[in-house]
């Protein structure tokens, strides 16, 4: 079946199958910033914007999208740069492989809620799971980053 989805800000038709889902079809069409983890709606990884929304693309299927804005960190490229120096700054920089959905969560959070607390914000994010860095360092460059601190 044919779909229209808007990719960071271009129209696109793409032909898929029924049961096909949102990760799997932006993979297959070239948008390989969104990372498929568990495959399985529980490492965060694979997170992309609907209308503005969040949702694991791991669990969406391609067909509910049709229509709709599907934006990754390619459509929020300073913002994600200018959160990098943070974690850079922090020691939160491994091997990125959470950047991306963990950058569009934090975008995503911005918008719902521009000053949130600790807490708030580690409620927002906790299903980014992180392999690498023990979560400290990027709790920390993200309050930073919210609250427009010092960068390096
Ligand atoms: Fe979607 Fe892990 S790949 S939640
Ligand atoms: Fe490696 Fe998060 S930096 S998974």
């Amino acid at each position: 079946m044919l779909v229209n989805i808007t990719v960071n800000g271009v129209n696109k038709e793409v032909n898929i199958s029924a049961g096909e889902y949102l990760l799997d079809t932006l993979r297959r069409i070239g948008v390989k910033s969104v990372k498929k983890g568990c495959n399985g709606s529980s490492c965060g990884a694979c997170v992309v914007l609907v209308d503005d929304k969040p949702v694991l693309s791991c669990s969406v299927l391609t067909a509910r999208v049709n229509g709709k804005r599907v934006d990754t960190v390619e459509s929020i490229k300073d913002e994600a740069s200018e959160l990098s120096s943070y974690f850079s700054k922090e020691g939160a920089d491994q091997c990125g492989f959470c950047n991306a959905s963990l950058a569009l969560m934090v975008h995503a959070l911005k918008k719902e809620n521009p000053n949130p607390s600790d807490e708030e914000i580690s409620d927002f994010v906790v299903g980014n799971i992180c392999r690498c860095t023990g979560y400290q360092a990027q709790q920390k460059a993200i309050r930073a980053y919210l609250r427009g601190g010092n960068k390096q």
